[in-house]
C-alpha cells in the first residue's frame, strides 16, 4: 500500500512538515495543498529537489484542488491565519474554524479513512471542531501542542542546566494556550522528577517560559511564528502512526469523560499508533493538578462556546 500523506497548508509549518517527513522516509506521496498553487508547487519542487542529498524516493506534489488529497492515509491541517506579534492564539479563531471546515468537507468527501492531525490554532478549538464536523470515530482526529510544548520544555531544562537532552522528558498537557498544563511531577532526567533537582523558583520560572514558548519565537522572528519545532513535533505523530509505534504521547484529542470532562478536545497522554489515539493514559492528578487542568478546559470551553 502507498503511504500518502496530505498537508493542508504549504505555509512554513506546513513546508518544515513535509521536508521531515521525506527526509525521515515516512510517506512516498506527499500532497501539499494551498490556495496558492504555484506557491504549492514551488514548495514541492524545493523538498523533491533535496531528494538526492538525503536519499529519499518519496514524489512530493503541489495543488490547489483539494480533491488531490484522495485517499491519503493520514491529513495533516496547517492552514490558516497565524498569530502576529500581540496576537492570542484565539485572536485567529473565526478564521480560522471558516477555513478548517472548508478543509473537512474535502476531507470527507476524498479520504474518509484518513487519519487527521490538526495542527491551526486555535488548535484545541480546531480539533473539537473537526470532530465535531466528521463525526468520525475520536481516534481518527487529533491535534497537535503537548509535544511541541514538551519539547519546549526539555530544550529550556537542558539549556539551563548541565543535564544532557537526551535525559530529558517532559510531560505538558491541557490547552495550548497560556493555561498549558506543564507538570513538573511527570517531567524527569532520566526518571528523576525535575522537583528532585531543581529548585521551586527556577521550575516556575521554566514552565513559564514554556506557556510563552511561542511568543517568544514569534517576538523574536517578527516576520512568522514558529515552524522548526513544530514541524517536528508533526513528525513524531506521524511517525508513531506509520510505524505503529504506540509511543505514550501528549496530544490533543475528544474526551468522554475521562479527566472529569465531556465533549472537549484537551491536551492528554495518549498511546499513538497504527489506529491514531488507541488509549488514553489517566493520570493520578495531585488536587493542584487537577485544578490547573480543568481551568485550561475551562478556557478551552470558552471558546467553544463561540463557535
Ligand atoms: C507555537 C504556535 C505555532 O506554539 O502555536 O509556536
Amino acid at each position: 500500500m502507498v503511504n500518502k500523506i496530505s498537508i493542508v497548508g504549504a505555509g512554513r509549518v506546513g513546508e518544515s512538515t513535509a521536508q521531515m517527513l521525506a527526509i525521515q522516509k515516512l510517506a512516498q506521496q506527499i500532497v501539499l495543498i494551498d490556495l496558492d498553487e504555484q506557491y504549492a508547487k514551488g514548495v514541492a519542487l524545493d523538498i523533491q529537489e533535496t531528494s538526492s542529498v538525503y536519499h529519499f524516493d518519496a514524489g512530493l506534489m503541489g495543488a490547489s484542488d483539494i480533491s488531490n488529497i484522495q485517499d491519503s492515509n493520514i491529513i495533516i491541517i496547517t492552514a490558516g491565519m497565524p498569530r502576529k506579534p500581540g496576537m492570542d492564539r484565539a485572536d485567529v479563531l473565526a478564521i480560522n474554524l471558516k477555513i478548517i471546515d472548508e478543509i473537512m468537507d474535502g476531507i470527507i468527501e476524498y479520504a474518509p479513512d484518513a487519519y487527521v492531525i490538526v495542527v491551526s490554532n486555535p488548535v484545541d478549538v480546531l480539533t473539537y471542531y473537526a470532530n465535531q464536523k466528521a463525526n468520525w470515530p475520536r481516534n481518527r482526529i487529533m491535534g497537535q501542542a503537548g509535544i511541541l510544548d514538551s519539547m519546549r520544555l526539555s530544550s529550556f531544562i537542558a539549556m539551563e542546566t548541565d543535564y544532557s537532552i537526551n535525559d530529558i522528558q517532559a510531560m505538558v498537557l491541557g490547552g495550548h494556550g497560556d493555561t498549558m498544563v506543564p507538570l513538573p511531577r511527570f517531567t524527569t532526567v532520566s526518571g528523576i522528577s525535575i522537583e528532585h533537582l531543581l529548585d521551586q523558583k527556577t521550575i516556575d520560572r521554566l514552565i513559564q517560559r514554556t506557556r510563552n514558548g511561542g511568543a517568544e519565537i514569534l517576538n523574536l522572528k517578527q516576520k512568522s511564528s514558529a515552524y522548526d519545532a513544530p514541524g517536528a513535533a508533526v513528525t513524531i505523530m506521524v511517525e508513531a502512526i506509520v510505524h505503529n509505534k504506540h509511543r505514550l504521547l501528549p496530544c490533543i484529542t475528544m474526551l468522554e469523560g475521562e479527566y472529569g470532562q465531556t465533549d472537549i478536545a484537551i491536551g492528554v497522554p495518549v498511546v499513538l499508533g497504527k489506529n491514531g489515539v488507541e488509549k488514553i493514559v489517566e493520570l493520578d492528578f495531585t488536587d493542584k493538578e487537577q485544578q490547573d487542568f480543568n481551568a485550561s478546559a475551562q478556557a478551552i470551553k470558552g471558546l467553544i462556546k463561540e463557535i
